[in-house]
């Protein structure tokens, strides 16, 4: 540790080498979810696989073969790329896991600026990807940077995954980790930068995230698009039946109208309850950077539970569904209404597949309707909840407390994280979530950002963790 100072003057003088090196990876516009930018993932693991390689780690791709999509075409998927930064068995081995591609964006969306040319104004570092998840891992490539260049012995052993297909829900990583199983089976500890803290000031430190189950309600009422002022009247619309069936889904209030879910959640215990009221939350800030028009609850408790610890449902969109400006007299052929449901320990993939299959069903048989309907399930992915009072957690609080005089809260997300439960199960190691950006940094939205300080003082704190670590 007697060295810790020379590191953190060392990131600081080269902050803006690191700045441009997530500027480098911004501008590959790694979409996992556009078909068209399949190569562009691909490119974003061969950017990372040689930075690794740089550093002088040991790497390699795992190839996780292809993806199947909708249309029935084949689409290759990114290589995970795994590199083996030290190999000293005297030392424990940390996993760093991570991701390089990002969600869709585009200017027109409402950017201020290009999603893809990372922009700085007023300390604040705009780019798609940013905080989500390229800033992160970036962060850990420097730190690694910084060591090699001041000649500091790496105090653990490092194992990275990188994955370029997270937005898209990890496909072909679970099975990528299964494969190559034996070169993970070392590791002591893993940590995972892919979260935010739960305010704009104070960082945390997260052991828990809820899990997903995405649903594809399909209807179709004729061969093609018919016409309103032809048709309205003589045939039972599809998109009629679809409104009617996704209106019955959730309440104003967020109550989940699915028979059986409440049932599947983890009873709440008093030491669990009691764990919300130390943590430093505000329900104003919260209301105001979301800028939303009303939350759900004005309690503290009830809002970070209903976040964190009780499952949602949200609707997400209709394909097929007339949606440009302006009236078009359509009466559209074939819906698809599209909803998740994030889930919570002790519910699983399985459980909430069925009962929402059999709801969506019983609706239908009520519907009476002459149209087709067939209900798919897209991803799902299990929640997970580690135990915060472990050595990986009490090196991280060590460190953030050396960086920013504070003690960090300890919390849970709404969001997921797919591989998370997959890489604690297979490596038999704890995880932890160390999260550097803030809560307003705006992931997946429009003007995503990581404030060139958080960037800067979260390289700090992943370098003080693996010294942490290492005692
Ligand atoms: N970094 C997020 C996970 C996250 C979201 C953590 C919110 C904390 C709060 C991750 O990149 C993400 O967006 N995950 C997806 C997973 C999905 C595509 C399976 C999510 O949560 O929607
Ligand atoms: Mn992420
Ligand atoms: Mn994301």
């Amino acid at each position: 540790m007697e060295n810790i100072d020379a590191v953190f003057k060392s990131i600081d003088e080269h902050q803006d080498e690191f700045i441009d090196l997530l500027r480098e990876s911004v501008a590959i516009r790694s979409v996992s979810a556009d078909p068209a930018r399949r190569g562009d993932c691909i490119r974003m693991s061969e950017w990372a696989r040689d930075q690794l390689r740089t550093l002088g780690a040991e790497t390699s791709f795992w190839d996780l073969g292809k993806q199947q999509l909708q249309s029935g075409e084949e689409l290759p998927l990114p290589p995970a790329v795994f590199g083996v930064y030290g190999r000293d068995k005297s030392k424990k081995t940390l996993l760093i896991y991570g991701h390089l591609d990002v969600q869709p964006a585009e200017k027109e969306d409402g950017w201020n600026t290009d999603p893809f040319e990372l922009t700085e104004i007023d300390g604040k570092l705009f780019g798609r990807g940013s905080t989500d998840d390229k800033g992160p891992v970036i962060a850990w490539i420097a730190v690694l940077k910084v060591l090699k260049n001041l000649g500091i012995e790496l105090p653990i052993n490092i194992k990275f995954v990188l994955e370029c297909m997270e937005e898209s829900s990890s496909e072909g990583l679970e099975k990528g980790l299964e494969d190559n199983i034996d070169k993970i089976s070392d590791v002591t500890y893993s940590c995972i930068s892919d979260n935010y803290w739960l305010g704009r000031n104070k960082p945390c430190l997260t052991y828990g995230l809820r899990g997903i189950c995405y649903y594809f309600v399909e209807i179709s009422c004729a061969r093609q698009d018919l016409h309103s002022g032809i048709n309205g009247g003589s045939v039972p619309e599809a998109l009629n039946d679809l409104m009617w069936i996704m209106s019955q889904l959730v309440t104003v209030d967020g109550q989940i109208l699915i028979p059986g879910i409440a049932e599947l959640v983890a009873p709440l215990t008093k030491d669990e309850d009691d764990l919300y009221d130390k943590i430093d939350f505000c329900v104003d800030t919260f209301k105001q950077e979301t800028g939303s028009h009303g939350l759900i609850s004005d309690s503290k408790k009830n809002l970070l539970m209903n976040r964190w610890r009780y499952p949602s449902l949200s609707l997400h969109g209709v394909e097929g569904a007339f949606s440009q400006p302006g009236a078009k007299t359509v009466i559209p052929a074939k819906v698809i209404g599209k909803f998740s449901l994030r889930i919570v320990p002790h519910m699983t993939p399985e459980a909430t597949d069925k009962l929402v299959t059999s709801y969506l069903d019983s609706l239908w048989a009520k519907r009476k309707s002459p149209n087709t309907f067939k209900i798919t399930s897209g991803h799902g992915g299990m929640p997970w909840v580690a135990d915060f009072r472990d050595a990986n957690f009490s090196a991280g609080s060590r460190a953030i407390e050396r960086v920013y005089g504070m003690t960090p809260d300890f919390t849970r997300e709404g969001g997921s994280i797919p591989v998370t439960l997959t890489i604690q199960d297979l490596t038999k190691s704890p995880v932890m979530l160390l999260p550097i950006g803030a809560s307003d940094d705006m992931a997946h939205s429009q003007n995503e950002k990581i404030n060139r300080e958080n960037f800067v003082k979260g390289m700090k704190v992943l370098a003080a963790y693996l010294f942490e670590l290492a005692v």
